[in-house]
């Protein structure tokens, strides 16, 4: 068979060598990582105390963990940089989800070291790009899902697909995407408590005045409230009601509704396929688009995207994907497929992200995670059995909802902001690590590792959750 003077390289007998090495030598460092939470090592300690202030000096600001990674683990363990051992499960925010050293993506990095750059853009791309930008395509339009959307002219719901290195920027392709296919609409809306990311556009559609002080007004956001599981039948009215009266009041100046189908850092909160519905089907008779922001949810809810986990395939115009992807991506259907100039890059990522997004989605794939009796629902229920066991026991300590998925939430100590976050603290400190999310109340989550973490480690997980909870509801005399 034919084949590229690139592709002869990889089957080099000396990169055949080479590559069995390495795998055998990562082998092993990964085994010399104890699958337990292990201390600093007195003699490096002095040395990361002084890196963590050079690197608060050159950044401008302390790290929000002490953490610096050494650059080995095993999964869901990682070694820092004072030879501690932690157990990850927040995984940089969901940025890791075949943990840490992942054998599975030794070969896509080696691969990319030996490939003629170090990053693509839309001038020079390599087929990997092509394949990655066709796999996420072929997902979201897969029909084994429970509302698939009829195809558009014979052809699937989505057909394109643009590569990016964030997420803020995939939503700010997204967002200019459906400007110019309902300009000259210029009025956006969005859920109360979203975030979107922090570019100058995202920054004034994230519903947090910290992220936009001294930030000048980029974009008109008409807010909409959230589902309340407390209400949901008056908070599903009231939504709609409030939409309504943003529709009138703008008439045909909304462009486009972005939102998250769960809400990341607004607290780990969703909704009802009906409450969902019922808006866009709103949203599309009065002829704005919608814009999903799976950047945080991709690959962990029940079904791979959100959408599809709710049903609303036939509603959605553009949807964007980000952190466990690696390379972040908008798809989005012919129908908003841009004029020339409006979409370029020099990077749409490094050559190893968008290969190691592909073996991330393909795994995913392959190894069960979608769909009912998933392993996504099965981390939920593992992970869910052990709250709802603690809540029972300690009804102040733990409250839900408890998220979707891969996607682990809880509110620790009725949401009071203070001791959930010496709560997490204290996790880190016992070697667990996790991170906040919303506020009022603030509720704590957990990204594991999807794709490797064992029942063993969520286990293990919440043990250490229960005794960090133990230990702050004894210092602030909570029963
Ligand atoms: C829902 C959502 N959208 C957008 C972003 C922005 O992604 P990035 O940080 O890669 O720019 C995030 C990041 O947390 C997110 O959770």
């Amino acid at each position: 068979m034919a084949q590229t003077r690139f592709q002869t390289l990889l089957t080099d007998p000396r990169v055949a060598e080479a590559r069995a090495l390495l795998s055998a030598a990562l082998q092993d460092a990964r085994a010399s990582v104890p699958a337990a939470i292990v201390p600093p090592d007195p003699a490096l300690q002095g040395g990361y105390q002084a890196m963590m202030e050079r690197f608060g000096e050159a950044r401008g600001r302390g790290l929000f963990f002490p953490y610096l990674g050494s650059g080995l683990g095993r999964g869901a363990f990682v070694e820092l940089a004072d030879g501690s051992v932690k157990l990850d499960f927040i995984t940089g925010i969901g940025a890791h989800p075949f943990g840490h050293s992942p054998m599975e993506l030794l070969d896509a990095r080696l691969d990319s070291a030996l490939s003629d750059g170090v990053m693509q853009g839309n001038l020079q791309q390599n087929p990997e790009s092509l394949h990655f930008s066709e796999r996420l395509l072929a997902e979201a339009n897969r029909s084994d899902v429970p509302n698939p959307a009829p195809p558009i002219d014979g052809k699937p719901r989505f057909r394109h697909c643009f590569l990016t290195t964030t997420g803020a920027m995939a939503n700010e392709n997204g967002a200019k995407v459906l400007f110019q296919a309902r300009a000259p609409a210029s009025r956006v809306l969005a859920f109360s408590h979203c975030f979107a990311g922090r570019s100058l556009g995202m920054s004034w559609v994230t519903d947090k005045h910290a992220g936009r002080i001294g930030v000048p007004k980029t974009l008109d956001v008409d807010y909409v409230p959230f589902f309340d599981p407390e209400r949901p039948e008056r908070s599903s009215q009231h939504a709609l009601a409030v939409l309504e009266r943003h529709l009138e009041r703008y008439p045909k100046q909304h462009a486009f509704f972005i939102l998250e189908l769960v809400q990341g850092e607004g607290g780990y909160y969703t909704g009802t396929p009906a409450f969902f519905r019922a808006l866009l089907e709103r949203c599309q008779q009065a002829g704005v688009g919608v814009l999903v922001d799976e950047i945080q949810s991709f690959g962990r809810t029940p079904q791979l995207f959100a959408f599809q986990h709710f049903g609303l395939d036939d509603l959605v115009d553009v949807v964007t994907v980000g952190k466990l992807t690696q390379a972040c991506a908008t798809l989005f259907t012919h129908a908003v497929n841009p004029g020339a100039g409006l979409l370029s890059q020099t990077f749409t990522g490094a050559t190893s992200a968008i290969r190691a997004g592909d073996e991330v989605v393909r795994a995913l794939r392959e190894r069960g995670h979608a769909g009912p009796g998933g392993r996504n629902q099965a981390i939920y229920d593992r992970f869910t059995a052990h709250l709802l066991r603690l809540q029972a026991a300690h009804p102040a300590w733990v409250a839900g909802p408890f998220g979707i998925g891969a996607m682990l939430g809880f509110t620790p100590f009725g949401g009071d902001s203070k001791l959930a976050n010496r709560l997490l603290t204290r996790l880190y400190d016992l070697g667990l690590m996790g991170f906040n999310a919303g506020s009022d109340p603030t509720r704590l989550r957990f990204l594991p590792p999807l794709l490797v973490v064992t029942d063993a480690e969520i286990d293990f997980a919440a043990e250490l959750l229960e005794r960090g909870l133990t230990e702050i509801a004894a210092e602030a005399n909570l029963a």
